[in-house]
């Protein structure tokens, strides 16, 4: 997520626009920026790299004089880093200037008009595009312009933005993006998160979608796309500092639990148009993915999980066989790429060192390489052939959860893209897995209400030694990401396994008491998972299931339940690994554990 702040006041505002930005850093970023009006004209500075580059640029603000203005730290979606892609972005001769947080979705097609109408472009962004627009519909009155860009862009957004003939002005727009005001004697501010202006008020305005802000240094009014003006409550902030930066949650793993709806929604909306899956950024002509034979999917930890799930979506959907290999046994297992071969390398981080070694053996090969990849401009996103960026927003908990279930949705549309290519799904069975998707993000949402029972559940199982979990088909897959949750943040031993291996040695480990999670959303397996789960609880194990409403069968099996909303047998990855997050996010936080930097572990493994 990009970071927002702007000032209007008393005070020089390139400092506080520093200092806020500053407080924003926790959102991950690779390139900033500042745009003040310094008496005559609208100064504007960015840079690629980190905040201090910026900092040492303006000698801490001080080289951009002036009571007005706003900064930015980008978190790259259209465009690699750069300092020409950095925001603030401006009209021609800089008498506009946009910073934004969001995805434009229809950038394009804006772009394309705009273009025909004379317009140059400096960057990549979709940023610019606004600013461009804005210059296009200006009419000398900055709120009835943005009211009229605002009926013209699709997507999501938080926008500041400066017109130099109205100097001691400051704008500000949101739609399903973040955006706060702050009221004080000094001034006035705008930012992403409550952290960037903590140091200067507490008084807070949460602005709504599509409400219009209009500043000066001494008020601040509000407005709705037509313009009317509307009254808003001013809120007081009870946060410290710290647990502002959790956006009020006491860690980032559950903060970005809860953004799983959202980055879902981020990951596929754009790519759905009019009933068809449109992956633009690919690149790949549909005959040409209909010519592939095989699929390789080769990642590393939880990527590699989603891989595990993808292979019964492209099998299962599009015919085509996939082998799914942990990148560090791919990269030495001198696999056969044969013609008609492409390998999916799957990484948040983009920098993984066992995957991108992976890469390079298999382009070496002649082999093609899609990436599908969280970072912009990661070494994995340039060095792969083809990319598909989950937007899934920077993840600072170690233990990837939004990330994950971007990635695995990002596969679900590979998928169902190369089954529509392929001739294996109908205009009626897309249509109904697109509403299936539609659907997952409200869905999520659902399943993370049961967060207090499941609380209380994993505080039964804080002195666990061994937990296993256990699924058949793609429940085996989620059964293996809801292991390595529970391992990596909780320090408790575990395993995951197919269900039907557990009689093939491991049901010896079952003893009195020893928990088992039992994954049952194949409607096909219903009474196979059952007789595993009466196989371990006529050993003394306690079962935890993860199943479909309706499927109360199980009851008969289990101790606790916990159900999800029905959805396409393809997708209940997404439903079904909620539960086992909290389960282990619980017990991780039950037994005081670091759960956003958990012992040994690193957010991305750039060492082999
Ligand atoms: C998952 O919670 C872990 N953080 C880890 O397994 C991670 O998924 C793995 O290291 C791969 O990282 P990447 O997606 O950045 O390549």
């Amino acid at each position: 997520m990009c970071g927002i702040v702007g000032y209007i006041g008393k005070m020089q505002a390139a400092p506080v626009i520093l200092d806020g930005l500053a407080k924003l850093e926790y959102r991950g970023y690779d390139s900033a920026g500042m745009a003040v009006y310094n008496g005559k004209e609208i100064r504007v500075e960015k840079s690629v790299g980190r905040l201090h580059v910026l900092e040492n640029l303006t000698k801490g603000g001080t080289t951009m004089p002036g009571t007005a203005g706003i900064g930015h730290t980008r978190w790259a979606t259209h465009g690699v880093p750069s300092d020409v892609n950095a925001h603030p972005h401006c009209n021609a001769d800089k008498t506009i200037a946009v910073v934004h947080n969001g995805i434009i979705e229809n950038y394009i097609a804006l772009k394309q008009k705009l273009v025909s109408k004379g317009y140059k472009f400096l960057s990549d962004t979709d940023t610019e595009v606004v600013a461009q627009l804005l210059d296009y519909y200006y009419n000398g009155d900055p709120l009835q312009t943005i009211a009229k860009v605002l009926h013209r862009v699709e997507g999501s957004y938080a926008l500041g933005m400066m017109f130099a003939d109205h100097p001691g002005e400051l704008y500000a727009v949101r739609k399903d993006c973040p955006l706060i005001i702050g009221t004080s004697d000094d001034g006035n501010f705008m930012a992403s998160d409550v952290p960037a202006i903590l140091k200067y008020t507490r008084s807070v305005v949460y602005v709504d979608n599509q409400e219009i802000v209009r500043m000066t240094a001494d008020e601040v009014k509000f407005y709705t796309v037509d313009e009317e003006e509307i009254q808003k409550k001013v809120e007081v902030v009870e946060w410290d500092a710290n647990s502002a930066e959790k956006g009020g949650y006491e860690h980032f793993m559950l903060k970005e639990m809860h953004e799983q709806p959202k980055v879902v929604k981020d990951t596929f909306s754009p790519r759905i148009k009019k009933g068809e899956i449109v992956i633009d950024e690919l690149k790949i002509s549909d005959k040409d993915l209909a010519a592939i034979k095989k699929i390789f999917i080769v990642a590393c930890g939880s990527a590699y999980h989603t891989g595990m799930t993808a292979k019964y979506v492209f099998e299962g959907l599009a015919r085509v066989p996939v082998e799914v290999d942990l990148a560090s046994e791919f990269r030495y297992r001198n696999p056969i790429l044969e013609e008609g071969s492409l390998v999916i390398v799957v990484s948040q981080s983009g920098e993984t060192a066992d995957t991108l070694a992976a890469l390079r053996m298999a382009k070496d090969a002649g082999c093609p390489i899609l990436g599908v990849v969280n970072v912009v401009g990661s070494s994995i996103a340039r060095e792969a052939d083809y990319v598909m960026y989950t937007w899934a927003g920077p993840e600072i908990a170690v233990a990837t959860t939004k990330a994950y279930s971007a990635q695995l949705v990002a596969l679900y549309l590979l998928a169902m893209k190369f089954a529509r290519v392929r001739g294996k799904l109908s205009d009626a069975g897309l249509a109904e897995l697109i509403e299936n998707l539609k659907e997952l993000p409200a869905q999520i949402e659902m399943v993370m209400n049961n967060r207090e029972e499941i609380q209380k559940i994993a505080n039964r199982f804080l002195a666990a030694k061994d937990v296993f979990f256990i699924g058949r088909g793609i429940d085996y897959a989620i059964s293996l990401e809801g292991s390595l949750k529970l391992k990596e943040i909780s320090y408790i031993h575990s395993e995951a396994y197919a269900a039907g291996e557990l009689k093939h040695g491991t049901i010896s480990l079952i003893e009195e008491g020893t928990l088992v999670a039992a994954i049952s959303t194949q409607p096909a397996l219903y009474a196979k998972i059952i007789s595993n789960m009466v196989e371990v609880k006529s050993r003394g194990a306690v079962v935890f299931a993860v199943t479909n409403a309706g499927n109360t069968e199980i009851e008969k099996a289990a101790d606790y339940v916990i159900y999800i909303p029905e959805t396409n047998p393809y997708f209940t990855d997404s439903l079904a690994v909620i539960p086992l997050q909290l389960l282990a996010y619980y017990i991780a936080v039950g037994r005081g554990c670091d759960v956003d930097k958990p012992r040994n572990l690193a957010k991305s493994v750039t060492v082999e």
